[in-house]
């Protein structure tokens, strides 16, 4: 039976990631700090006897450090800040949490040689002109403070691999959705899209809409980085999570709307910051770690509809405080 801390667990991903783990009858402990992490995300593992909370920052040296005490047989790193527009404006405290942070998963981890799994992001990667998937071969290239610390990240924890030989994965997901995730403007375009879409209001799609994105259903994603844990093959590796489809943001604006008239195109906030195409080469995940996704576009949609109509919107939208316990 592992025992696995996995921070930013309180987050979209991070709950799925959890419920994974519970179900395969892990012991599971989650550090996370509720920045944008919910405790209503993970009230259904509350009653788990196998499931601990604590709420808590990875900056909090000591804190990171009395956990790892607890020798864990694994850590899956997802805290972080994510939101790239709020990078380009805030970059110091995207640089604290996402380099500084996971620094100090890094130093607990290399003292009790608990493996590491971080997850990183698609957006490291430099823009891909001729429509191939992207592979991990593909050139880097920030274009925003939040690539380039996961960038930072990335590396600070290769050469932990390399430096000190402890077992450090990397995993790159694609754009990722699904039931969960917020529906504001820290959420990812599907949850806005269908939001709006069920309350009759416009779907507002920046620039001219051309650019495309390998969207992964959360649970696939969540089952690739436990398979990274479990594996003995991927330490020293960085592997890629995506569908190997892509899609426009136009045409996932008229799959989730009911009425082509609610699409509105605005100009795009940071244009710098907008990767033209992306769609991911996954044969590597394929190989290593035995994964394809499972979830077609269309029935994720469906999911993750069910679930926004189903939990209302006071459940998801910031203004709320909704806290359960
Ligand atoms: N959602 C996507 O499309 C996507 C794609 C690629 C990579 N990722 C990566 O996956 C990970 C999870 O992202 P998510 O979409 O679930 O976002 P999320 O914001 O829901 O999850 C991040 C979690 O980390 C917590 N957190 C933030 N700062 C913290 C700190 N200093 N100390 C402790 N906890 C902290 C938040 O409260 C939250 O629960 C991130 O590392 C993100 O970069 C996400």
């Amino acid at each position: 039976m592992m025992k696995v801390l996995v921070t930013g667990g309180a987050g979209f991903i991070g709950r799925w990631v959890v419920k994974y783990l519970l179900g395969r009858e892990c012991d599971v402990w989650v550090l996370d700090n509720l920045s944008s992490g919910r405790k209503d995300n993970i009230f259904e593992f509350e009653k788990d006897p196998r499931f601990n909370f604590v709420e808590g920052d990875i900056l909090q040296r000591g804190l990171v450090e009395e956990l790892f005490e607890l020798d864990f047989d694994a850590c899956l790193h997802l805290a972080a800040a994510i939101n790239v527009q709020e990078s380009l404006i805030n970059p110091e405290e995207c640089f604290e949490v996402n380099v500084r942070g996971t620094f100090n998963i890094l130093e607990e981890a290399r003292k009790k040689d608990t493996k590491v799994v971080l997850i990183s992001t698609c957006m490291v990667y430099k823009k891909a002109r001729d429509g191939k998937p992207i592979d991990e071969d593909h050139p880097v290239c920030p274009l925003s403070p939040y690539a380039a610390t996961k960038l930072a990240a990335e590396n600070l924890a290769l050469s932990y691999y390399h430096g000190y030989g402890l077992p450090v994965a990397i995993l790159r997901p694609f754009n990722t959705y699904g039931p969960f995730q917020r529906t504001d403007s820290e959420g990812g375009v599907i949850s806005i899209f269908i939001l709006r879409t069920l309350k009759g209001e416009v779907l507002k799609v920046y620039g001219r809409g051309t650019q495309t994105r390998d969207f992964l259903y959360v649970e696939d994603c969540a089952e690739a980085i436990v398979r990274t844990a479990l594996s003995s093959r991927v330490w020293g590796e960085i592997i890629n999570i995506g569908t190997g489809r892509d899609i426009s943001i136009n045409h996932l604006a008229e799959l989730i709307a009911d009425d082509s008239q609610k699409i509105k195109h605005v100009p795009h906030i940071h244009p710098q910051s907008e990767i033209p195409k992306l769609i991911c080469d996954h044969s590597k995940a394929k190989r290593l770690l035995n994964w394809k996704p499972a979830t077609s576009l269309r029935e994720g949609i469906e999911r993750t509809k069910e679930w926004i109509n189903r939990s209302g919107e006071a459940y998801l939208t910031k203004t709320t405080n909704y806290r359960i316990y």
